[in-house]
């Protein structure tokens, strides 16, 4: 009984470890993008119905905007500005505003922005 006592003792302690490491780990993670907020935001948006992170759609496919910004510096300034300012784009050969994300968040929208980048 008490070997066994023991045994868990250094089990919680193992585990207690490697919980601590992963918290250390998650901040560093996180500033990338938060990749779940993004979709969601994204799909809460309607984003997916003309774009899809690989396949061309009505609008260019995620992966194909991250290669045509990829080494950019000013990458996330356009997409952010393209997303926020309703610019016209051509959806069938009809020009309409583009929409943004449905969210006033300018931190939701910079995730947004870092996830489709990173595709
Ligand atoms: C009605 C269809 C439609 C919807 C809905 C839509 N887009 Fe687009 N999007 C387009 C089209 C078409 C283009 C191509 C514009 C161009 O190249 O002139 C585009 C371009 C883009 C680009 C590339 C911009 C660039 O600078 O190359 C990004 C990024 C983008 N959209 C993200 C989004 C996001 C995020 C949403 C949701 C908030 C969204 N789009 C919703 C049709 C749409």
């Amino acid at each position: 009984m008490r070997t066994r006592i023991r045994e868990l003792t250094v089990f919680g302690l193992w585990a207690g470890g490697v919980m601590a490491c992963a918290a250390l780990l998650l901040p560093g993670v996180s500033l990338a993008a938060d990749d779940a907020a993004a979709e969601a935001l994204a799909k809460k948006s309607k984003c997916m119905t003309c774009h899809s992170v690989d396949k061309k759609k009505d609008g260019p496919s995620f992966k194909e905007t991250a290669a045509k910004y990829k080494g950019k510096a000013d990458a996330e300034q356009k997409v952010f500005v393209h997303l926020t300012t309703n610019p016209k784009v051509k959806v069938d050969g009809k020009e309409e505003a583009h929409e943004g994300p449905k969210t006033k968040n300018e931190a939701e929208i910079k995730n947004l922005v870092a996830w489709i980048l990173s595709r």
